[in-house]
């Protein structure tokens, strides 16, 4: 069995425990435990809990390697190791949603080699689960991307009405208006637009086909380190381009490849 392959199976296990977690403990109901960059960005305990039980099993199964967990920042699972692979992990990816009780929210975990610096990693293995519909989206480098046991690929080409586009707004009130005039643009080949609010669920939805294209600024790596791997397995176009703001995080950009190219020239205008 390959490194990558392994990796995979792992995450794969990893993402339906932690989902089960984060599942119950929403039947329990949802405590807000603090608010991070901004109010609207918020975490529960049972984002901290999720984040734990996926760092125990970590430290258990893979000592040596790197984590970079939403909660918990960039670290090594246990000191010592030498590992190139890091873990990459958002426990629930769509916090605003899962308080809410909107079931559109996600456990992503990610293998990558190369360091914690999305610029200059490689992602090797990828699972996202919902753990509310059941889903499980999943990829290895270079053998695909999977709904359960269906291969993914992306559109070829949007139908003639239009791309079908999602989009996202970053918790930082003063983006807000540059993203609106984002979204105006990107309209202009759109036959409609949705925000789903779990950007992993947004590139995991790219990759099946659901979505034409989805672009967002401001994602941070545990956001879609995942989810790219799902999209580009998936035989579509992942980018992040670095906006002239330099306070503003990257665009991601994410489609297949009918409507790439388009929609990246419009949203980076
Ligand atoms: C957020 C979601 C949301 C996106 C935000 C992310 P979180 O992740 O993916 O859709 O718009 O930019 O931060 O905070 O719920 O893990």
């Amino acid at each position: 069995m390959t490194l990558a392959a392994q990796l995979h199976d792992l995450a794969v296990d990893i993402a339906r425990e932690a989902g089960e977690l984060a599942r119950r403990r929403r039947t329990e109901g949802v405590a807000i435990a603090a608010t991070k960059s901004a109010l609207a960005d918020i975490v529960t305990e049972a984002d901290r809990e999720v984040e734990q039980l996926i760092r125990d099993r970590l430290r258990r199964e893979r000592p040596g390697e790197g984590f970079l967990g939403e909660e918990s920042g960039a670290e090594p699972i246990s000191h010592g190791g030498d590992s190139d692979v890091t873990w990459v992990i958002d426990p629930i990816d769509g916090t605003v949603n899962y308080a809410y009780g909107i079931p559109s929210y996600a456990v992503s975990v990610a293998a990558v080699a190369g360091g914690s610096d999305p610029e200059h990693w490689d992602a090797l293995a990828g699972a996202v689960f919902n753990p509310a519909s059941g889903e499980l989206f999943h990829a290895t480098r270079d053998e695909g991307a999977w709904l359960h046991d269906d291969r993914l690929t992306v559109t070829a080409e949007p139908a003639a009405a239009g791309a079908l586009l999602a989009t996202g707004f970053g918790y930082d009130p003063s983006t807000h208006a540059s993203d609106l005039a984002r979204v105006g643009r990107a309209m202009t080949i759109a036959r409609d637009i949705r925000r789903i609010g779990a950007a992993s669920l947004d590139l995991a939805f790219v990759a099946a086909g659901r979505l034409d294209g989805y672009f967002e600024r401001g994602l941070q790596p545990w956001d879609f380190a995942a989810g790219a791997l799902l999209v580009t397995e998936a035989g579509g176009r992942f980018a992040r381009v670095e906006m002239p703001d330099a306070a503003a995080r990257p665009l991601t950009v994410a489609a297949g490849p009918g409507v790439f190219e388009r929609l990246l020239s419009l949203t980076t205008d």
